[in-house]
């Protein structure tokens, strides 16, 4: 069974060309060829594409949208890519060196489950182990404050709205951010602006942490 935000990311899945950017040089800073790396919420494949190109082998990507993972299938059938519909990272302890988690918490608009999901990824990482995050901030042109304005009602947390297609998605405050990533001891952290799957522009961020053991 589908939940109605998998279905939109079904719907989405022949429709959008993801756009966050893969920083390669920070990344190569960070996290060596041999390693073994985990995308998470991988959509169709791009971000391990671009990896793969650049001589990193050692690829899973995993996502909840069926269609994402067919997309992939087709598209790039050299890379390794499972449907994962819980919100459980269904792999053991330590099993990767590096996780990538791009433009995926936008998806998830609870707290909780955002904290969940970041407790499986380090869950998962080796002891050291690099997680690679980019995401949306909140915007303050009109555009965005009219949308942020009408949804405010309906979802308690400021910075979450609708698209027409069904999609729910949120710009988070930096506050947030900074909070959810805690866990992680930050090596980088960069302000950005991305161009949106839809064309338009967003305030967003670049974060590398480690996975400190010390750090519940
Ligand atoms: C904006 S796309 C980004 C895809 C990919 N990371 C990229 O940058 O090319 C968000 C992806 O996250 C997936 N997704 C959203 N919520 C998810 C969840 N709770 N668990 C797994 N995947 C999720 C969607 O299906 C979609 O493929």
């Amino acid at each position: 069974m589908h939940t109605s935000l998998q279905s939109a990311w079904n719907h989405a899945a022949y429709n959008k060309e993801f756009t966050t950017p893969l920083q390669l040089d920070l990344l190569e800073k960070y996290i060596p060829k041999s390693a073994r790396i985990l995308d998470v919420g991988c959509g169709y494949g791009r971000s391990l594409h671009e990896l793969y190109c650049n001589g990193y082998l050692h690829l899973q990507g995993i996502d909840f949208s069926e269609k994402m993972i067919e997309r992939s299938k087709k598209q790039y059938p050299y890379l390794s890519v499972d449907l994962q519909t819980s919100p459980d990272v269904s792999f053991e302890d330590y099993s990767f060196d590096a996780v990538i988690l791009f433009a995926v918490l936008t998806c998830i608009i609870e707290n909780e489950a955002q904290i969940h999901l970041l407790k499986e990824i380090k869950r998962v990482l080796k002891p050291d182990g690099i997680i690679y995050v980019n995401d949306f901030l909140l915007n303050t042109d009109q555009r965005n404050l009219d949308r942020y304005r009408s949804f405010k009602e309906k979802y308690p947390t400021y910075g979450v709205f609708e698209l027409p297609d069904g999609l729910v998605l949120r710009h988070h405050s930096l506050e947030w951010v900074h909070t959810c990533l805690a866990s992680f001891q930050a090596l980088h952290f960069e302000i950005l602006s991305f161009p949106t799957m839809n064309g338009n522009k967003s305030n967003g961020y670049c974060f590398i942490g480690k996975n400190l053991s010390g750090i519940a």
